[in-house]
């Protein structure tokens, strides 16, 4: 034992401020609220059904009756916003991804039988993408080969139209191709539908960890990968880039995509916009946590609590989630 030559001096003690839980939450920089929390859901065609995603414990397809007994339980929780991603009826997957505009779609449906039951108190947002309804799984449609960007614009419009029809608070286009928030913007404006909020997935990087949710949507690519328009993850100043063409095309909300490998990136780009800023806790960063917990390696509730201040912490105003149940439910927060 080395003899303790020089102590601090007795006057200045961080420690002073954490000796107990009120001292600690009254000075707690960070806070996670239920009404920041966003709910994904994937919704099928059809009134009452309740398909477990293998890779993702917990969550589930849900029918369209279904999901409204899992809204109105989450309600009560404090959880006030979902976001709906939908699958095409049996057969419905072509070059185009037409499905994706259909007024009678699972996503169309849900929006507007959530809209009849809950009203205001509860805000629908719904992904705008192509991938789960064209047959060969790439966001945009192909063009030899080549996913081609303003072609695959008219198709995302009549999605984000058909969402607005229904009754969606928030359109949340997650394709990455140059120039949709300006035409699917335009769009809603033309057509009486200007007080609907556009957020979106402006910094949204080519992930291992959207690996889960392929399943949950069956929207896995047939060939090659989302690289040539989803972003490269050495990149960050091309996130600044992004969010500002985003917000100048008139984005209200901006997103970055994965959360926790990019928390860097939700810095800076919390540091150049003044627009509300959300991240996404996405399929992979849930089911690497939940397969730990499983496997009793990890405790669920500290590492899902650590994980989420974290992202608040890195300056997310907004944080989209599938934890959001459990977390809520359980008190983890
Ligand atoms: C589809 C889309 C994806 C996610 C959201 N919208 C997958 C992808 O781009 O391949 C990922 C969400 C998640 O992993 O939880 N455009
Ligand atoms: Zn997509």
């Amino acid at each position: 034992m080395s003899e303790l030559t020089v102590t601090r001096p007795a006057r200045l003690r961080p420690r002073r401020l954490r000796r107990t839980p009120a001292l600690r939450d009254l000075v707690a920089e960070t806070r996670v609220a239920a009404e920041q929390l966003v709910m994904p859901h994937f919704v099928l065609p059809t009134s009452e059904a309740d398909v477990p995603i293998p890779s993702m414990p917990g969550i589930s397809q849900l029918g369209i009756e279904t999901l409204l007994g899992h809204v109105e339980s989450d309600l009560a929780l404090g959880i006030r916003s979902v976001l709906l991603f939908g699958h095409p009826h049996e057969g419905g997957k072509t070059p185009d991804g037409g499905a994706a505009a259909a007024a009678n779609g699972a996503v169309q449906s849900a929006v507007r039988r959530l809209r009849e039951t809950f009203g205001d108190s509860l805000l629908v947002m719904t992904d705008v993408c192509l991938c789960a309804y064209t047959d060969h799984g790439h966001c945009g449609v192909l063009r030899d080969g080549r996913v081609a960007n303003d072609e695959s614009l008219g198709p995302l419009v009549d999605a984000a139209l058909s969402h607005a029809e229904a009754g969606a608070d928030v359109v949340a286009p997650s394709d990455m191709m140059d120039g949709r928030v300006a035409a699917i913007r335009d769009a809603l404006d033309g057509s009486g539908h200007d007080e609907v909020v556009l957020m979106s997935y402006a910094v949204k990087y080519a992930s291992a960890y959207y690996g889960p949710f392929r399943d949950a949507a069956d929207s896995t690519p047939g060939t090659g990968d989302r690289k040539s328009y989803q972003m490269d993850s050495r990149n960050v100043l091309e996130a600044i880039r992004e969010a500002d063409l985003d917000a100048a095309e008139g984005a209200d909300l901006l997103m970055v995509k994965p959360a926790l490998p990019y928390l860097d990136v939700v810095r800076a780009v919390r540091e150049t916009t003044d627009l509300p800023l959300a991240a996404y806790n996405v399929s992979g960063e849930y089911s690497a946590v939940k397969a730990a917990a499983a496997k009793g390696w990890l405790d669920e509730s500290g590492v899902v609590r650590e994980n989420l201040l974290a992202i608040k912490r890195a300056g997310a105003d907004i944080v989209i989630t599938y934890h959001a149940r459990d977390a809520l439910a359980g008190g983890w927060l």
